[in-house]
C-alpha cells in the first residue's frame, strides 16, 4: 500500500476499511473512542455537536446514542469519509461540511459539544494552538471539549521507545509487516503529534481552566475541557 500526495487523497483512500484497520494499527483506539461517551458529565445535554475531523463518523455515531435529538456538524477533507458519513446518519441531523480545519469557520459561541477523535495529530503545533482558540471561542458557556489522540513529540526522548511498543502491537494483528510499512509512511508524511503537556498548557493559554485526562501507557490519550 502506497501513501497519497495529500492528506485528503489519504483518508479517501484509508476509508475503504477504515474501522477494522484503525483498530489493528492503533492502539486503545476503542478505548479511547469510548471516552467520549464515559467522560461526559451526568446531567450534559448538548443541543450542538461538532465532530472535527469526523473520518466515518465512529465518534459522532457513539454521541447519536446518548444524544440522538442533537444537530451535529461533521468536518473533514475527505470526500470518502465524508460520504461514508451522509450515507450512515441519513436519518439524524447531520450536515456534512468538506474542509480543511484550518480554513474553516468556527463560528463563535455556537456548539454546546465539540470532539476530535485522532485528528488534531495531523496539524502541526501552530495549528492545533490556533484550532484550540478557535474551537474556545466556538463553544457556547459551559460547552466541552474532548480529544483523543496520540500526545507525544517526534523530538521526545520517549518517541523511539513509543515506536518499538507500537510495532509490535502493529505485528500483532498485520504479522506480514506490510501494513507497518505503510503505517510508518503515512506517519512520516501525515503526522505531527505533540506532548500531552504541551497541549495542555496550549488548552490553558486558549482559555480552557477545567481539564481531565485519561491516559493509556503514557501517550494514548484523551482530555475533556470544559469552557467555564
Ligand atoms: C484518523 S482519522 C479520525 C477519524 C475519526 N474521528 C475517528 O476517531 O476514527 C482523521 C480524519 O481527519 C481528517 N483530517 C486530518 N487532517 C485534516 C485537516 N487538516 N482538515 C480536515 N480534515 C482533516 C482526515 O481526512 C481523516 O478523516
Amino acid at each position: 500500500m502506497k501513501i497519497q500526495d495529500s492528506i485528503s487523497n489519504e483518508f479517501d483512500a484509508f476509508s475503504k476499511n477504515y474501522t477494522n484497520d484503525m483498530i489493528g494499527v492503533v492502539p486503545y483506539y476503542l478505548e479511547l473512542m469510548s471516552c467520549f461517551t464515559k467522560s461526559l458529565p451526568n446531567s450534559f445535554n448538548p443541543k450542538t455537536i461538532l465532530d472535527v475531523g469526523c473520518g466515518n463518523g465512529n465518534v459522532t455515531a457513539s454521541l447519536l446514542k446518548s444524544f440522538p435529538n442533537a444537530e451535529y456538524t461533521l468536518l473533514d477533507a475527505s470526500q470518502e469519509m465524508l460520504n461514508l458519513c451522509a450515507k450512515r446518519f441519513k436519518n439524524s441531523a447531520v450536515s456534512c461540511v468538506k474542509s480543511y480545519f484550518q480554513e474553516f469557520t468556527f463560528k463563535a459561541n455556537t456548539y454546546n459539544l465539540i470532539v476530535a477523535g485522532f485528528s488534531l495529530h495531523h496539524c502541526n503545533s501552530e495549528d492545533k494552538k490556533s484550532i484550540f482558540k478557535k474551537i474556545y471561542k466556538a463553544l457556547k458557556k459551559e460547552g466541552v471539549f474532548m480529544c483523543s489522540d496520540l500526545m507525544i513529540s517526534k523530538n521526545n526522548p520517549a518517541h523511539s521507545s513509543l515506536v518499538e511498543k507500537w510495532h509490535t502491537f502493529v505485528l500483532n494483528t498485520f504479522p506480514d509487516g506490510e501494513k507497518w510499512q505503510w503505517l510508518m509512511d503515512h506517519y512520516t508524511e501525515f503526522d505531527k503529534p505533540d506532548n500531552l503537556d504541551e497541549q495542555l498548557r496550549w488548552l490553558k493559554s486558549a482559555g480552557f481552566s477545567s481539564i481531565e485526562t485519561t491516559i493509556h501507557e503514557k501517550y494514548w490519550a484523551h482530555f475533556k475541557a470544559i469552557k467555564n
